[in-house]
């Protein structure tokens, strides 16, 4: 009977999280290629990828951590080079986003992976923003476009997509930094974030994922983010925890990428719960979907599960993805209300 009693309460929870409106604040646009369109367009474009089925590319996800992801991450993006690639990959994560009732996306883009294999910094983003306006015209979902710089390369490189952005201004709210995070302090782009705030764009970046605490401190003293993505690895620092419950900085949480990259060793195990037992501003996302497992929904569920969450720890969570947006705040208030 407790069993039984058990499974309906879950069976519950888990319809409420799909059917309620969600925000995604943490999503590389890069990372929702799935292997049906990277083999479709490998053929289209004549890019050499090194496996030749659906379960050779299922076996080759398998990671270590942070850095062995990213090789074959950087590795699949190869195949994308026209608008129409661009277009087509955004496009199917924006379907994924209404069948998952993810009513509102920021979604981030690596144009340095792209730019520096030859490909026009226009091409990318226009194709991204299309298929956004096309989602917004057809199903009303919102977006936001953050351009994100690799910190594995120098700030002038980051410098040089600060000028295409800049021409693009109308189309990308923000910055963020991400790619390989030990070894590359966040105040190493201090100067090309600040002359990013100064034109008028909102900064975020990856921090505390597998990096110390240190660079959640540099992230907010040097880079003046507004968010920090990941952050997981602030528990291990309370002053920074006291920090960032203070300000309410939003953590944007990946647990089923922090689990493939073996940042925690299984769900049970993530501290997603106990960030929000000490008050701190989190919420789910999905990181790189189609590398790591599953969209939001899964995200959500799978967590739910395994740290057994109560009805009103998952409303939380979602109330908090859309106080964490870069929405309006009488945009927020609406959707807050449903809840
Ligand atoms: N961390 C850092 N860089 C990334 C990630 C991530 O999770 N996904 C894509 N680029
Ligand atoms: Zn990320």
């Amino acid at each position: 009977m407790d069993y039984l009693f058990k499974k309906l309460k879950m069976n519950k929870i888990t319809e409420f999280i799909k059917k309620s409106p969600k925000a995604e604040l943490h999503l590389h646009i890069e990372g929702t290629l799935e292997p049906s369109l990277l083999f479709r367009l490998a053929k289209e474009n004549n890019i050499q990828i090194p496996f030749s089925s659906i379960n050779e590319i299922k076996a080759a996800y398998n990671f270590k951590d942070l850095e062995s992801f990213l090789k074959i991450f950087y590795q699949g993006s190869r195949v994308l080079l026209r608008e129409q690639d661009f277009f087509d990959l955004t496009w199917a994560y924006l379907l994924k986003c209404k069948e998952e009732n993810v009513v509102h996306t920021e979604i981030f883009f690596d144009p340095q992976t792209h730019v520096n294999r030859g490909v026009d910094f226009n091409l990318v983003i226009n194709g991204i923003y299309k298929a956004l306006k096309k989602a917004n015209k057809e199903f009303g979902l919102t977006f936001g476009v953050i351009m994100c710089f690799l910190r594995h390369l120098d700030e002038r490189s980051a410098f040089k997509m600060l000028d295409h952005a800049l021409e693009h201004k109308d189309k990308i709210i923000g910055v963020g930094l991400d790619s390989s995070e030990i070894g590359h302090p966040p105040k190493k782009f201090e100067g090309v974030f600040k002359k990013a705030i100064d034109h008028g764009f909102l900064t975020v970046a990856h921090a505390g994922e597998e990096g110390p605490p240190e660079y959640i401190w540099e992230a907010l003293n040097f880079l003046k983010v507004r968010r920090i993505d990941h952050g997981v690895q602030c528990l291990n620092d309370r002053k920074l925890v006291q920090k960032l419950r203070n300000d309410q900085i939003p953590l944007t949480v990946c647990p089923l990428s922090n689990v493939k990259l073996c940042v925690f060793n299984n769900l049970n195990q993530h501290n997603l719960k106990k960030m929000l037992k000490e008050k701190l501003m989190v919420m789910v996302n999905s990181d790189d979907p189609a590398y790591f497992g599953g969209y939001v929904n899964k995200n959500l569920i799978e967590s739910q599960i395994a740290l057994n969450f109560s009805m009103d720890e998952v409303k939380t969570l979602m109330i908090n993805s859309f106080k964490s947006s870069f929405l309006k705040e009488e945009e927020k208030k609406e959707w807050i209300k449903k809840f």
